[in-house]
Formats: structure tokens, sequence, C-alpha cells
């Protein structure tokens, strides 16, 4: 395999990564697996892209861990999910802290079950003071629902004269979202060879540079990373200007 950490230029790194998690099923499927099987390697993958990240000095990982709509799955693939979620990480936190990464969540955490917000809010609270890369779980995430949510407190302000509605700018709009400290993500990731967006940071995501890559999740390595990465070097971000505008 091609060594791809060589070609990456340190000067032009993405700020933040964002990452659709995706093909553990199909994975465990060709292993003649349960599903579940494919979800736990995936933990390998994770604990290897966010190495990585914060190896090459990425400030912002965002992961797509579970959407809103996953709650459809049947009900032992949603628990064990879960469960396997309070497990790593409380199994994670001594290596996060170790690599000075805090842990982060987006999503409607307050409707996960109790077991698993407590897991979570005793990571971040454990990892607050670290500084060298922020890695978020999306969980019980929909992007729709953050678009909504920002929509209502906006509209709440308005309705007791806090706020006029001419004061309402991207700016302020951007302030209510879950990623409110954040930078949009400037590469967003998605493996299993699945090209859609399927609700994930609709609104973070207008000017990203989108990478899909056929590796199922459980698969994805350091090196896929530094591929996508490399890829990303070579495109023009040109944010609505013209090519000759960006060479001047
Ligand atoms: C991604 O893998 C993990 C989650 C959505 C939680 P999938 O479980 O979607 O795997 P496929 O797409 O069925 O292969
Ligand atoms: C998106 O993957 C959600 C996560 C990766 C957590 P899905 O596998 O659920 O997406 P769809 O339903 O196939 O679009
Ligand atoms: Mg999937």
């Amino acid at each position: 395999m091609e060594d791809f950490l060589s070609q990456i230029d340190d000067a032009k790194l993405p700020e933040h990564v964002a990452v659709i998690m995706d093909g553990n099923g199909r994975w465990a499927k060709e292993k003649n697996k349960p599903r579940v099987f494919g979800h736990k390697n995936g933990v390998t993958s994770v604990r290897e892209v966010s190495e990585a990240c914060a190896e090459l000095g990425v400030k912002f990982l965002t992961l797509y861990a579970f959407s809103t709509e996953n709650w459809s799955r049947p009900k032992a693939e949603v628990t064990a999910l879960m469960t396997l979620l309070v497990e790593t990480v409380r199994r994670e936190l001594k290596t996060l802290s170790k690599n000075k990464i805090r842990l982060h969540a987006i999503g409607n955490i307050e409707q996960l079950p109790k077991a698993t917000q407590k897991a979570l809010l005793k990571g971040i609270e454990e990892t607050k003071d670290n500084d060298r890369m922020t890695l978020t779980l999306a969980l019980n995430y929909s992007a729709r629902w953050e678009i909504m949510n920002a929509t209502q407190k906006i509209a709440q302000q308005v309705e007791q004269g806090l706020l006029k509605s001419a004061d309402v700018t991207e700016a302020v709009f951007t302030s209510h979202l879950e990623t409110h400290n954040m930078p949009d993500p400037a590469l967003l990731i998605r493996t299993s060879g699945e090209m859609r967006i399927s609700n994930y940071l609709l609104w973070q995501l207008a000017y990203t540079e989108l990478y899909f890559s056929p590796v199922y999740w459980p698969d994805f390595r350091k090196n896929h990373l530094y591929e996508a990465i490399v890829n990303f070097q070579q495109r023009e971000r040109r944010f609505g200007k013209t090519s000759d505008q960006l060479q001047a």
C-alpha cells in the first residue's frame, strides 16, 4: 500500500474533519458474523483515526456514532450499540487524556439511556482541560433536529423581546447550533461506498470537501485517513471565486 503520510502538507491540514462511520453491518455479514461484531471491530478504527488526527495536528474530529434515525433498528442492535458506547468511553478515557484529547458530544443527549449519558458526561468532565484535539461524538444526532432546535431558541428570544428578527444573522444562528464552538468541517469522510449525508451536519457542511471511501469502517486505518487528507489537499477550495482569483 502506498505511503500517504509522507505526502501530507502539514501547512494545509483540515482544521476540522467529520466522519460518517459506515459499513459495520456489511463488514460483519461478509464474515458471516452478527452485525454487532462489526460495531465492536469499528472501535479499533475509531482509535486509529482519533490517534492519527491528533498526531497530525487536526484540531477537531467529529464522528457520527448514532443518528436519531438509528433508533429504528432492531432493539437488540440499539441496545448493543449503547452498551458498546458506555464500555468504550469508560475504557478509552485514560488513553484520551494521555493523548490530550478532549471528549465532546453533540445531539439530543438528554434522550439517551441514563447509563450512556452518565458515562459520556463523566468522560467529557474528565477530559475538559485537554487541548490538543476535540473528539466529538454525534449521538442521537439529527441535523434537522439541530436546526429546528436553534430556530425555536431564537424564536423564543424574539417572542420575549430579547432579540429583533432583523438581528437574526448567520452568526446568531450558528451560535445556537450544537457545534457553536467549532469551525465548519473542512473535510467530510464517509466510508463503505455510500454517497449520502444521512442527516449529518447539514448547515455546517455547506462548503465542506466530501470524500467517499469504499472501505468498510472496521477496515479503515490510519493510512486510509492519510489518503483522504492527501486527496483533500489536492483540491482547490474556491468558495465561489474563480481559480484565477485564487492564484493572484
Ligand atoms: C455504521 O455501520 C454504524 C452505525 C450506523 C451505528 P452500519 O451499521 O450502518 O453498517 P451497514 O451500513 O449496515 O453496513
Ligand atoms: C449514518 O449511517 C449514521 C451513522 C454512521 C451513525 P446509516 O448507516 O444509519 O445511514 P443510512 O441510513 O444508510 O443513510
Ligand atoms: Mg450503514
